[in-house]
């Protein structure tokens, strides 16, 4: 089934049936993931981050199975917390990566009244992940839910893209006060960026 039905069916059918029209993201066939992301490889590119995890709380925006964030608790993050609008993701998130200093959320960053809602998110984070996501949002809101976004990154910001998307993001990001610390290829036609928090 094309994906755009599936969004859509997450509106009119009861969630548990949604969940199953819906499919995993990351593949990781000891975890029983069947979906067509190398985790390895998208990690990879973030590790700079996940050596600074120690004692640190960290946010990842469209985070699949969450499988970005169990690296940063090996390494000693407080807290860390996703959301992903797709519930078979953050219940298979909830699954393997939950503990007792995590948290996941289904959340449609669509709306940027969800990011703004502190019943769900806390005010700050240290490490704010927007890995693959930016792309996704709806183009007349994603420059408002980039910008909440940023507006949680108390340290650092990490952010992948298309290219054709990427510098205009970069520009709201370094004019919402980050610097550009590392910039790759973020694989296929996308780059990567970690920007670190300035004042
Ligand atoms: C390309 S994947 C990236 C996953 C992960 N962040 C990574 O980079 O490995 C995009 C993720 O964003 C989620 N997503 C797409 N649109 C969204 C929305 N409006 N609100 C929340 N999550 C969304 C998808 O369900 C998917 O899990």
């Amino acid at each position: 089934m094309p994906h755009s039905l599936i969004k859509r069916s997450r509106v009119v059918l009861p969630e548990f049936i949604a969940r199953r029209l819906e499919r995993d993201y990351y593949k990781d066939l000891k975890l029983g993931l069947t979906g067509k992301k190398d985790p390895r490889e998208r990690l990879e590119a973030i590790l700079p981050l996940v050596q600074r995890a120690a004692g640190r709380s960290v946010l990842d925006l469209g985070c699949a199975e969450g499988l970005m964030l169990q690296p940063f608790l090996a390494n000693g993050a407080r807290f860390v917390h996703g959301v992903d609008e797709s519930a078979r993701r953050i219940q298979s998130a909830r699954r393997r990566v939950g503990s007792g200093n995590s948290r996941f959320d289904v959340v449609d960053l669509n709306f940027p009244a969800n990011i703004r809602d502190r019943r769900i998110f806390r005010e700050s984070y240290n490490i704010v992940l927007f890995l693959g996501i930016y792309q996704h949002l709806d183009k007349h809101v994603r420059e408002r839910s980039l910008s909440l976004a940023l507006s949680m990154a108390s340290e650092w910001f990490a952010i992948r893209c298309p290219r054709p998307l990427f510098d205009g993001a970069m520009r709201l990001i370094t004019n919402q006060g980050f610097a550009i610390e590392d910039c790759i290829s973020g694989g296929g036609n996308g780059r990567l960026a970690i920007c670190k928090r300035m004042e």
